[in-house]
């Protein structure tokens, strides 16, 4: 069992790296399926949900590589069409196998996805865009290997393109259906597709091996179907939220943080949001927190350009520290506040009404043994300890081990008393 171990109250000061990006390598990676050669991604994180995809990419017949945070995958000899097994449950973009699978071989099978505990989580926006495309859906075989295996089985004889206009600007259907439609016959549009920078990421990614992929006003995506990808050699950008929540850990411990390669222009909500805190952040790159912060106001979740869900914990977290009465509506995950009963614990004063959360700022919080609900839920948690007086103990590292590459070494390089302990026997609390 390993869990964090934290003495908080310390100032954070030095300098920071921000880690490659987990949302962009995902669908990157998944894409280096549709077609030949060796695919190199460099930055990439050293995270457990980068790994699970690398499995699943081994398990169907790829050729895997990694040196430090550069990433190798040769899909030549990528035959296999399932790819059902633990890391394919464990992560929710396991689903974007779906739209890559299609477009290499025209057929897919694969688990319902699984990811974080933030809500109903359902795909019928993927399965319905598929369709459109020309995928059929079936039930399970009764016969041979996957008559155990519950899940998706989908083929497709023609992949042709279509007008796929989503309800919602879902980041996983559109970067499934642009891994499906990039080797489709024909053109594919994609109204109100997600305008996350991941989702640019992969459209770069796809352009650079030949694909055509255009983003147009309004958020419509055009993809014209190619016949062939070519190998490149791809670097990820940083990784916007890891910055985020260290920046807002950074705000609630006070001190001063310099990002080395701060994406300051994907995280302009973020950063509105502190100025109004009182939280002043350079054009270089430079935290500066000095004194009590201040309340944030209404804060609204939203899909990019808006607030990100993924930092509406490690923010609730730092606004149980600042003064005054602050909100966090959320509204694109309805199940996303199970981290307030984890800080309640710490002493925080957070009222909970339907979708949005009331943090009434108390002066300091205290160390507490707390759990990790989820991947976020987790890096607030170790904000929120980093900020308390007196000791904390976090368990469910492994959920913050799916998205931050090495959580302590990167605040011990700031001053902060945290570490990792490997502790077999120890109990849950
Ligand atoms: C991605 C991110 C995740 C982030 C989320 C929202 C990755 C690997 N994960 O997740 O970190 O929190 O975007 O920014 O990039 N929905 C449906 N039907 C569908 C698909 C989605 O109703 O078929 C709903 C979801 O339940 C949710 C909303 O749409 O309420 C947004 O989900 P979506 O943008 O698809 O998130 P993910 O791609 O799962």
């Amino acid at each position: 069992m390993r869990y964090l171990e934290i003495s908080g109250k310390r100032p954070l000061r030095g300098e920071l790296t921000i880690q490659g990006s987990k949302n962009a390598a995902l669908p990157v990676l998944t894409a280096c399926l549709l077609g030949d050669g060796p695919c190199v991604i460099e930055n990439c994180p050293q995270i457990q949900d980068v790994e699970d995809t690398l499995a699943i990419l081994r398990k169907l017949g790829c050729k895997t590589g990694r040196v430090g945070h550069t990433v190798s995958v040769d899909a030549s000899g990528a035959e296999q069409f399932a790819i059902f097994g633990a890391e394919a449950e464990r992560i929710r973009s396991s689903v974007l196998f779906l739209g890559a699978l299609l477009g290499r071989m025209g057929e897919a099978a694969l688990p319902y996805p699984g990811g974080c505990v933030i809500g109903s989580r359902p795909i019928d926006l993927h399965l319905k865009a598929m369709k459109k495309l020309g995928v059929r859906f079936f039930e399970r075989p009764d016969t041979g290997t996957l008559r155990e295996e519950r899940g998706i089985y989908a083929n497709a004889f023609h992949l042709h393109g279509a007008c796929i206009q989503l309800p919602q600007p879902s980041v996983g259907a559109t970067e499934n259906t642009i891994l499906a439609a990039v080797l489709a016959d024909g053109e594919t549009v994609i109204e109100n597709a997600a305008l996350e920078p991941e989702t640019d990421e992969l459209c770069r990614f796809l352009n650079l091996r030949g694909a055509d992929i255009r983003r147009e006003r309004g958020g419509r995506i055009r993809i014209i179907g190619k016949k062939k990808l070519e190998a490149v050699r791809y670097r990820l950008d940083a990784d916007r939220i890891v910055a985020g929540s260290y920046l807002l850990a950074g705000a609630a411990c006070g001190g001063t943080v310099h990002f080395r390669n701060l994406p300051a222009e994907q995280l302009a909500a973020l950063l509105a949001i502190l100025s109004r805190m009182g939280v002043a952040i350079t054009e270089e790159g430079t935290l500066c927190a000095e004194g009590r912060l201040l309340a944030a106001g209404d804060v609204v979740t939203a899909p990019y350009p808006g607030f990100p869900t993924d930092l509406q914990s490690p923010l609730m977290a730092v606004l149980c520290v600042a003064q005054g009465v602050s909100q966090i509506c959320e509204t694109v995950f309805e199940n996303r506040f199970r981290t307030a009963a984890e800080l309640r614990k710490m002493g925080a004063d957070i009222t909970i009404e339907g979708s949005c959360a009331r943090m009434k700022g108390t002066a300091a919080l205290h160390g507490a043994d707390v759990n990790a609900p989820d991947l976020r839920g987790g890096a607030a948690l170790v904000a929120a300890a980093l900020a308390a007086a007196g000791r904390s103990r976090i368990q469910g590292y492994d959920y913050i081990a799916r998205g931050y590459e090495d959580i302590c070494r990167d605040f011990q390089s700031l001053g902060a008393d945290i570490r990792l302990t490997d502790d077999r026997d120890e109990k849950v609390w």
